[in-house]
């Protein structure tokens, strides 16, 4: 059976004051569609597995919004992590608990705080790369043609075939500038989208392969998932857990990785520049939400509270953001010093 796995216990640092730590990003509704990125990432799967089969790992204090958000889901599809571990750890969670479940399923992991515009396509892409899965014991990895030298990608280089799944020859984490600047010259790299596809025991094995310290500390719940001791024993196993990313952990190391090329509209509104990009603009390039008067101003996004007028004038290519008490207006060439705001000001949540 196929299964989706949703990680949504990011905090997506980089759009605050938007994303907040009590409230990060995914549970937002970024684009104003009606739904927010998570109930996006939800919905996108439909017609992939049965609604039984999605399963969101979450840090425990966000356990309300996601109930709330996803309501059809039961407290078993919920996993609950007590800190934050980074994605190794939430994916071992969930797939060792699925593989209890059922030891041939096909599993999605999926981030949940994406977009993609061309919903037919991406299913497409998944249905195949579900199909490839099942034959073989690898793990498939969706790329997507990168535009500029961002370092905030994985970058995956393939060997060029026919095939719709080609080999990974190396996979690079978030390189350093100089280098994503000759992966982007050399041709043959496409960013990693961050959403993986495998059989349950590829990545079992993988996981005792490459992170056998993070894989000895889930297989021994074996017993446990699906009771009441679940809980009590994923508290503790996360305190032994180390933090690390499934790209660093695994996906550098594997041997059997393959990339399905994707072209689905992908964006990983990873930043408010991301957000920029693809948001409708007036003649003066400004993207706006709220209630806003602009003069002799352009090249701004700017997201306020509706109950509030904002009057800019001779601005050129800022962010001014308020929410939940934070106004923040920053260059947007210089949106990387978000995170150093964030840091700063800790103590406003
Ligand atoms: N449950 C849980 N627990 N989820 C987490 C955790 C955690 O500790 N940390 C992150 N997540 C969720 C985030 O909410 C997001 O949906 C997803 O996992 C990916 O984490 P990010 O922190 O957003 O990763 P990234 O953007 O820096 O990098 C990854 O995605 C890029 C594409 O967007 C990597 O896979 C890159 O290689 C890739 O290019
Ligand atoms: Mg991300």
């Amino acid at each position: 059976h196929n299964f989706v796995i949703i990680m949504a216990g990011g905090a997506g640092t980089r759009f605050w004051p938007f994303s907040r730590n009590n409230n990060p990003k995914q549970f937002h509704d970024v684009l104003g569609t009606g739904k927010t990125l998570l109930q996006q990432t939800v919905s996108r799967f439909e017609g992939v597995c049965p609604p039984e089969n999605i399963y969101i790992v979450t840090s425990a204090e966000y356990y309300d919004l996601i109930k709330k958000q996803v309501p059809f889901l039961t407290d078993d599809q919920i996993l609950l992590e007590p800190n934050r571990r980074n994605t190794a750890p939430c994916i071992a969670y969930a797939c060792y608990k699925i593989a209890k479940k059922d030891p041939q399923a096909r599993v999605v992991v999926a981030p949940s705080d994406h977009i993609i515009l061309k919903e037919e396509i991406f299913r497409e892409k998944i249905l195949f790369a579900l199909d490839a899965a099942g034959k073989e014991e690898i793990l498939i990895t969706l790329g997507i043609q990168p535009t500029r030298p961002d370092t905030g990608y994985g970058y995956i280089q393939f060997i060029p075939s026919e095939s719709e799944t080609k080999k990974v020859k190396t996979f690079t984490e978030k390189p350093q500038l100089e280098i994503a600047v000759k992966f982007l010259e050399s041709g043959d790299f496409v960013w990693n989208a961050g959403i993986f596809v495998w059989n349950v025991q590829a990545i079992l094995k993988a996981f005792a392969a490459y992170l056998p310290e993070v894989a000895e500390v889930f297989v021994a719940g074996e017993l446990d998932y699906y009771t009441d001791q679940e809980k009590t024993f994923i508290d503790k196993a996360y305190m032994l857990c180390r933090n690390v990313s499934i790209d660093v952990g695994i996906m550098e190391k594997a041997e059997n990785v393959y990339v399905v090329l994707s072209d689905f509209g992908w964006s990983d509104l990873g930043t408010w520049k991301s957000l920029y990009d693809i948001s409708p603009k007036d003649a003066q390039q400004n993207a706006t939400e709220g209630n806003i008067k602009l003069y002799n101003t352009g090249n701004c996004i700017i997201k306020t509270p509706k109950d509030k007028l904002v009057v800019v004038q001779g601005l050129d290519g800022y962010i001014i953001a308020e929410n939940d008490g934070v106004l923040m207006i920053c260059k947007i060439d210089e949106e990387q010093r978000v995170r150093d705001f964030v840091a700063d000001a800790k103590q406003l949540g």
